[in-house]
C-alpha cells in the first residue's frame, strides 16, 4: 500500500496505472461503513485509492473541525488489511493553498435538509470532492447512502459538470442494534449510545406504515416525530419525506421517497435515512 501526501506524487502514480481505478473519499477515523465502500471498489476495479482528508471548508466555524476524531495509524492499518493500493493523505496547504478562490456550488438541493442547517457545508463538500476527482481521476467513486443528501449533491455535480466517472452508492452499514455507523458516534455518552437506535426504529416505523399503504407523507412525519419525542434524551432537528432527486418535501408519496432525519442526542447530532420505493 502506497501512502501519498502530495498532488504531484498522486499524478505520477496515476500515470502509471492501467485498468480501472476505484476511489473512496473519506475524512478518516474509519469504520465498517468506510471499509464496505473499499470492498465494493476492490470488487469492481483493478486498483483502489482511498483519500483521508478532514476537509476544513465543509465545517462551519461553530462545528467540530479541530476536534473531529483522527487516528492516522489505525486508519492506515485498516486500509492495509483491506488491501487498498493507494492512500492519499494531503495536508491542508496542499489542498487549499493561500490564494485558493474557486468554489463549486450545487444550487437548490443544497438549500434543504442538512444544507439549511449547515450553510456552506455542501459547497465545501462539492469543492473538495471535485478537486479529489481531478487529482485521482477515478473510473468509479464510492459514496455511502448514510449521507443521502451528499450522494444527491455529488450525483448532481457529476452530471451537471459532465464528469467522466461513475458515482456508485453503497447501503448504510449499521451496528447490530440498528445505529448507523459514523465517526461521530464516539462522541455519544453511554446513555446517548443506548438511546441512539431510536433513529432507525423510527425510520422502520415509517417504512412499515408505507408498506401497509400509507401514502400521506405528513402522517409519516408525524409518526416519526412522535417516536423520537418519546425518547427523553433526543431532540429532533428535522424529519423529512422528500423526492429522492429534487429533495423537495412531498405531501403524497407517489414516487421514490427519501425519509431522513437529524436528531441531537446530547452534544452529538446523528443523521439517518431510508429510501421508500
Ligand atoms: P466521511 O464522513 O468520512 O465518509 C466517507 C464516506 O463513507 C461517505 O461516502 C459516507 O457516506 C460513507 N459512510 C459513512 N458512514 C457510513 C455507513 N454507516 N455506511 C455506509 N457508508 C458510510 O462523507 C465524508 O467523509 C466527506 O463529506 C467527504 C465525501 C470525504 C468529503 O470531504
Amino acid at each position: 500500500m502506497k501512502v501519498i501526501k502530495t498532488i504531484a506524487e498522486a499524478r505520477a502514480l496515476r500515470r502509471q496505472l492501467t485498468g480501472s481505478l476505484g476511489f473512496v473519499p473519506t475524512m478518516g477515523y474509519l469504520h465498517e461503513g468506510h471499509l464496505t465502500l473499499v470492498r465494493h471498489s476492490r470488487a469492481e476495479n483493478r486498483h483502489t485509492a482511498v483519500s483521508i482528508f478532514v476537509n476544513p471548508t465543509q465545517f462551519s466555524p461553530k462545528e467540530d473541525y479541530q476536534s473531529y476524531p483522527r487516528d492516522e495509524a489505525r486508519d492506515l492499518a485498516m486500509l492495509e488489511a483491506e488491501r487498498t493500493d493507494f492512500v492519499f493523505m494531503p495536508s491542508e496547504e496542499e489542498i487549499y493553498p493561500r490564494a485558493f478562490s474557486t468554489w463549486v456550488e450545487v444550487t437548490r438541493i443544497t438549500d434543504r435538509l442538512e444544507g439549511a442547517v449547515r450553510p456552506g457545508h455542501f459547497r465545501g463538500v462539492a469543492t473538495v470532492v471535485n478537486k479529489l476527482f481531478n487529482i485521482i481521476e477515478p473510473t468509479r467513486a464510492y459514496f455511502g447512502q448514510k449521507d443521502a443528501q451528499q450522494v444527491t449533491v455529488i450525483q448532481r455535480m457529476a452530471a451537471d459538470l459532465n464528469m467522466n466517472l461513475q458515482v456508485v452508492v453503497a447501503p448504510t452499514v449499521r451496528e447490530p442494534d440498528g445505529l448507523a455507523m459514523s465517526s461521530r458516534n464516539v462522541y455519544l455518552t453511554p446513555a446517548g449510545r443506548k438511546a441512539a437506535p431510536v433513529l432507525f426504529r423510527s425510520l422502520q416505523l415509517a417504512r412499515e406504515m408505507w408498506a401497509k399503504g400509507e401514502k400521506d407523507a405528513g402522517r409519516l412525519r408525524q409518526a416519526v416525530t412522535a417516536h423520537i419525542e418519546a425518547e427523553p434524551l433526543a431532540r429532533l432537528d428535522y424529519v423529512s419525506v422528500a423526492d429522492t432527486e429534487t429533495l423537495e418535501e412531498l405531501s403524497v408519496i407517489d414516487r421514490p421517497a427519501l425519509v431522513s432525519l437529524a436528531v441531537k442526542l446530547g452534544k452529538p447530532r446523528l443523521m439517518d435515512n431510508i429510501l421508500l420505493g
